[in-house]
């Protein structure tokens, strides 16, 4: 068997427990069973990035190996690129994307510079998986180095339709970046279709025959979908080992008769908080009966303060909570709790395990993993309501999810007041079938799935047809 060789943006820790890091610790154990590499930025910034040697640690048979980036790097690349780029533009935002040219050539930087510092530590038979959005270009900065590994790509936010990616000043770059790989891995059939159709309406590196068979220069390249998942049954279990803090305000929630929604995303213009916190607002006004009933608890963790946009989502959810919370608030009940903080895993599972609604409405995300460990972590005998955004990667097989569009208060509104008052025999049966849907596409077949197909060992047939 090779040695896997994963490169993520940000270098996992290799400490964390399984109770602590989802999809880190999913991959973690996939390195510890074949041996091999981790490799990414330490979250440092230096002066001297380029001239300083990887950071290398040893857990058993596993390298993990951290650089670091110089302050321009960090701002070009991360800030600017990646961030003020990439993500929007991934995200159907065009209206905030915002480009310069020396982003690009800082983007541009850094896959160059991780592919030198990564260089001198490969094996010729390793297999090579590049995490996310930030690494593009880094096969082909690999390839030019004369790397011949099998490399593979998994992109977990959602890739955009052909004219928007070609409103891209770098679109050819890009792609033709991305065709350096073997496999391009997407969440969504839409994700990979997106590709493909852009591969067929625009002039690239690919040659695409008419079984849709991709290939450059000879060489195959595999687009597919691999949705990504969670390890149900650790959450599951940590969901019912509830800390007491929560179990006293579940039971204090229960003694009132009190119900509760629940929110759990970073601060993200990508996931439709504004929106959402209208729509709780828009259920306490055409559904009076909620006032006082119905609590809606918001926990939005800061992330990329460094970024402009994510200063003005925060401004306006503190605007938008504080109205609500000024206009309902009693002496004995606050409509929204809004958390600007982060929450350990094992108080969230017991959150989610302690209230009425998952309320998930991204107005596009990758797959949205909140949506299915609100699932795993119900009761399956008296489960909760799960209300989905469409727009999530998640709505592709979680069907049995009261399905909203995002932009719509009124049918948020609507469906919140359905949630909270649907049978218990309805209930459990949409927890069934989503329970199914999890199940079918958790943390270990994703990871099956991707290194089967890096490894060639299942062919290159769309799975999503
Ligand atoms: C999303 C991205 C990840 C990223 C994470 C946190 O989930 O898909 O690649 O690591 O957000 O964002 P940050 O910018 O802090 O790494």
């Amino acid at each position: 068997m090779s040695r896997l060789v994963v490169v993520s943006n940000r270098v996992a820790d290799l400490t964390v427990s399984a109770q602590q890091g989802g999809l880190a610790v999913a991959l973690a154990d996939a390195l510890r069973q074949r041996g091999g590499v981790w490799f990414g930025w330490s979250g440092e910034n230096s002066d001297k990035a380029a001239q300083e040697e990887p950071k290398v640690e040893q857990y058993g048979n596993v390298e993990r190996i951290a650089v670091s980036l110089s302050k321009k790097d960090y701002g070009d690349f991360y800030v600017g690129y990646a961030n003020s780029v990439l993500w929007p533009l991934f995200h159907y935002r065009l209206d905030i994307v915002k480009y310069r040219r020396s982003y690009f050539d800082g983007y541009n930087r850094v896959n160059q510079l991780y592919a030198e510092k990564l260089l001198p530590f490969l094996k010729p038979d390793d297999m090579i998986w590049a995490q996310d959005y930030h690494l593009i270009l880094f096969a082909k900065a690999l390839r030019e180095r004369g790397c011949k590994q099998r490399m593979g790509y998994f992109l977990h936010i959602p890739f955009p339709p052909p004219d928007l990616m070609a409103a891209s000043p770098n679109h050819k770059a890009l792609v033709n970046g991305l065709l350096a790989y073997d496999v391009i891995g997407f969440q969504t059939s839409t994700d990979a279709h997106n590709l493909r159709r852009y591969l067929i309406e625009y002039p690239s590196d690919a040659e695409v025959d008419g079984n849709g068979r991709i290939t450059v220069e000879g060489r195959e390249v595999r687009i597919d979908r691999f949705p990504i998942g969670i390890d149900n049954d650790v959450f599951a279990e940590m969901a019912q080992n509830s800390p007491d803090d929560v179990q006293i305000d579940i039971m204090r929630r229960r003694v009132l008769g009190r119900k509760q929604i629940i929110g759990v995303d970073r601060l993200d213009y990508s996931k439709g908080l504004p929106a959402r916190v209208q729509a709780f607002g828009r259920l306490l006004e055409k559904f009076p009966q909620t006032e006082k009933a119905v609590t809606f608890l918001q926990i939005a963790p800061p992330t990329r303060e460094d970024v402009s946009a994510y200063a003005v989502i925060r401004k306006e959810m503190e605007s938008l909570t504080g109205a609500i919370n000024g206009k309902y608030s009693d002496f004995n009940w606050t409509p929204i709790r809004y958390i600007h903080r982060s929450v350990p895993r094992d108080k969230l599972a017991a959150l989610f395990r302690g209230s009425q609604v998952g309320f998930v409405t991204p107005l596009r995300d990758g797959m949205n993993l909140v949506a299915k460990e609100y699932v795993a972590a119900q009761d399956p005998e008296d489960p909760g309501v799960l209300v989905l955004s469409q727009f999530a990667g998640a709505a592709e097989e979680m069907n049995a999810a009261l399905i909203v569009n995002p932009y719509d208060i009124d049918e948020m509104a609507n469906k919140l007041n359905k949630a909270l008052t649907m049978p218990l025999e309805e209930r459990k049966e949409r927890h069934r079938h989503l329970m199914v849907s999890i199940r079918n596409f958790d943390a270990r077949s994703w990871l099956d799935g991707f290194l089967a197909a890096l490894e060639g060992r299942t062919n290159g047939g769309d799975v999503t047809e």
